[in-house]
Parts: structure tokens; sequence; C-alpha cells
């Protein structure tokens, strides 16, 4: 041990490693660096052991509390922060109706930077640590989100809202305020901040668009993200306006869009070759029950990716998601599926680790593997929880069915307190 500071929070840990796999440390530690580091993590003898408390060792005491991984919110729109809860019973419609006008809005700097700050105030005291975001349209507003964004200590991916198939841009303004957008921010805040490049879904998107998309993040790294077959109406259009292509995914990854860094949104009615084209491909599915419960979308077929080993992250698809809770992201995943092994364990996976996969943090949060961010959430226990081995299981379900928000004692992310 060096003569730096560092600090030990102690408290009950739940920590996340997959789907059926997890530690439960009923009196466990977690110390970390000044520069947020994770340098120690496990039962609390052995931590203290490794840094004694003392002169450059402190040490906070939650031991009546339960934490766990910050949160990672793997899709959400920005521009509809104030447009939640609009009914319609199908997608296209609903964009019609409400989206696109709200999004107009954005054209504003003055308001795309009031929302930024509100939106970005609202996730932190959500716990949430990481996100996927859309922009609008416009680059000045986008610019504005990733200047905001910079100032928090998230893990960011943030894109400008590609629609070429429209009176907003053309093809050649949609890649080059990309570009520029790209050139500016990518891996800003030491890798902390990621540009992702965002054409909205197939329908708003001309072929011409995609395949450049595609062509700028061949041989690279860079992020991608878009929407994939989340209404049946949205398919049909698709069929018409792209007759060439075997099926929605097809038009997707015949573009050079679908590899390791891109996150599709929904894909909930696929065929076999779309299931055996996203695993091919090492993309990530942003899923989002409470959005596809609430439009009418449909139900993901959870079962089917997981079988195909395809990354799966929750997300709360803001507008048509009702809130940035993840915990209610999470209680809609467990009814939509209605399936006994979607234990609330499994849920706090795809609500922390998983998505941090899927966006492409995964070395960087998600759970306490040392060198991570020392990104957590502390939260009060429910007051009755069964005695047992088990009982992991039952305070997780309690914050998860009971508006764990309430909960939230305190959020850190990069081992600073941030709520
Ligand atoms: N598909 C294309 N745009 C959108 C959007 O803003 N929200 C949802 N849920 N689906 C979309
Ligand atoms: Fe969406």
């Amino acid at each position: 041990m060096n003569n730096s500071s560092f600090l030990i929070i102690t408290g009950h840990f739940f920590n996340p490693h997959s789907a059926v796999k997890w530690d439960n440390i009923p009196r466990g530690a977690l110390c970390f660096n000044e520069r947020g580091r994770i340098v120690a993590f496990g039962e609390k003898d052995d931590v203290l052991k490794e840094y004694p408390v003392g002169r450059y060792c402190e040490l906070i005491d939650h031991s009546d509390s339960i934490i766990f991984p910050a949160f990672v919110d793997t899709h959400l729109h920005a521009p509809q922060f104030h447009c939640r809860g609009f009914y319609s019973d199908n997608l296209l419609e609903w964009l019609e109706n409400f989206i696109f006008a709200e999004e107009e809005k954005f054209a504003s700097s003055a308001y795309a930077s009031n929302i930024a700050t509100e939106l970005f105030k609202e996730l932190v005291s959500f716990g949430i640590g990481t996100a996927s975001i859309y922009g609008s349209v416009h680059p000045n507003a986008t610019d504005i989100l990733f200047a905001k964004g910079a100032k928090t200590s998230m893990k960011l991916a943030i894109g400008k809202v590609m629609m070429d198939r429209s009176d907003y841009e053309t093809t050649e303004e949609s890649i080059s305020q990309s570009l520029d957008l790209y050139e500016k921010w990518e891996g800003q805040n030491n890798g902390r901040l990621r540009y992702s490049f965002t054409p909205r879904f197939a329908l708003s998107c001309t072929g011409k668009l995609m395949a450049e998309v595609g062509r700028i993040i061949t041989g690279n790294k860079a992020l991608c993200q878009t929407h994939l077959s989340e209404n049946v109406g949205e398919l049909e259009m698709v069929k018409k306006l792209y007759p060439d292509y075997e099926n929605y995914t097809a038009v997707y990854g015949r573009n050079g869009i679908l590899r390791k860094g891109t996150i599709v949104a929904h894909s909930i009615h696929l065929n076999d070759d779309e299931y055996r084209i996203l695993s091919a491909s090492g993309c990530g599915v942003a899923h989002c029950p409470d959005s596809n419960m609430f439009l009418h979308s449909g139900e993901m077929n959870l079962a089917r990716m997981q079988k195909e080993g395809i990354p799966i992250g929750l997300g709360s698809d803001i507008g048509a998601g009702s809130t940035l809770s993840p915990f209610n992201s999470m209680k809609m995943m467990i009814y939509s599926h209605g399936r006994s092994d979607i234990v609330p364990e499994t849920a706090f996976y795809y609500a922390t680790l998983g998505g941090a996969k899927v966006i492409g943090f995964g070395e960087l949060t998600g759970n306490f593997d040392v060198g991570k961010d020392a990104d957590f959430i502390v939260a009060r226990k429910p007051r009755r929880v069964p005695e047992g081995a088990d009982n992991i299981r039952q305070i997780l379900s309690h914050l998860i069915f009971c508006n764990g928000e309430h909960h939230v004692r305190a959020v850190y992310l990069k081992g600073e307190r941030v709520h």
C-alpha cells in the first residue's frame, strides 16, 4: 500500500457477474483510491487487513444498507424528457402526434440546455451512472448534451439523431454534423464520453445514409445505436421501403451497422434468420419493457435472446417509457416475461453489468471488479426481510416492487458522492 488516500465503504453488497451468477456479501467492504478506482472488494475482514483504517484510509460504515453497482440505462431520448405518458396504441402515430413536434423544440439551444440540466440531475438521482442517449436531429443541442454530460461523473454514449428521409436534413448534413461531433467528443473525459452514431431507424433514414454510417464505423470501435422491429406497422412500412432486403434486420446488417458496439433497441418481432444475424454480429439489444407495454409494441423474446447469446441491457426509452427509474424497468421486465428464472438478482444484472457491456463500458463499471470505477448506490434495507442465506433475493425484490428509488440514500460515481 502506498501513501495515497483510500476510502472504504462497508455494508451488505450485491455484486452481479452474469444473469445467473452474483456475490451476496452481507459483511462486505469496498475500497477505492482518490481517483475513484476500486482497489479491493470482498469480505470486510479481508479488505481491512489489506487496507487498515488509519491516516491514509478512511472508513464509512453503511452496515445497515444494501450496496449495489450504479445503474445503466441503455436507451433513452433526451428531447422526450417532458413527453411521457401520452396515450397512443402504436408507435408510428405516437411519433407523429407527439414526439417529432416535441423534439423540434431542441432547435432552441436555451431549451436544450435546460432539459439537459434536468435530465442529468434526474439520472444521477436515480443512481444511473452510465447511459446511452439519443439527442435530437440538431447538432447544437447534441453538443450541449455532451457539454453538460461532461460535467457529471457519468459514463455516456450520446448521438445526434440522423433522419435524412425527412425535411430535417440532407444525407450529407447528417453525416458531416455527426462526424464533427464524433471528432469533438469521442473518448473525452478519459474515455468516459463516447460518440454513438444514431441513425434513428430504417423508416427515417435512407439506405445511402445507413451504408455511410456502416462504412464510418467499420474497422474502428465507434459506437452506433438504432431501433429495430418494435411495432408491426413499422415492419410493414420497412418491407415496402426496402423490398430488396430479406427482412428488417438485414437492412441494418447488410449496410454494416450491426456489430459489437452497436445497440438495437426493442427487437421484438424477429424471425429465426434475424436472431441468427443479431447473434453472429456481436451487437447488443436495449430491452425496454415499460415502453413495449406502453406502446402495445409486443414482448421481446428474452428466452430466445438469451439462448442465442445476444447481450442485453435494460433501457427506459423515455418518452415511450414512463420513468427513468431502473427499479421500474426491472419490475416491468419481471412482470412482462412471467418466468420463474427472471429473479430479482437477474433483473439487477441486466440493469447494471449487462447494460454496461451492451454500451461498451463493461470494463469500467457494472460491478465491483478491482480496477473499475467505484460507481455504486447505497440504499436503505427494507425493515422486514425474511432471514436466511437467500435474503438478498428478498431485499432486491422489495426494492424492485416497492419503488426502490425512495430507498436510495447515496449515489457514488467514480468514488465521489454525487447524490
Ligand atoms: N422508433 C423511432 N424513433 C423512436 C422513438 O423516438 N421512440 C421509440 N420508442 N421508437 C422509435
Ligand atoms: Fe427509443
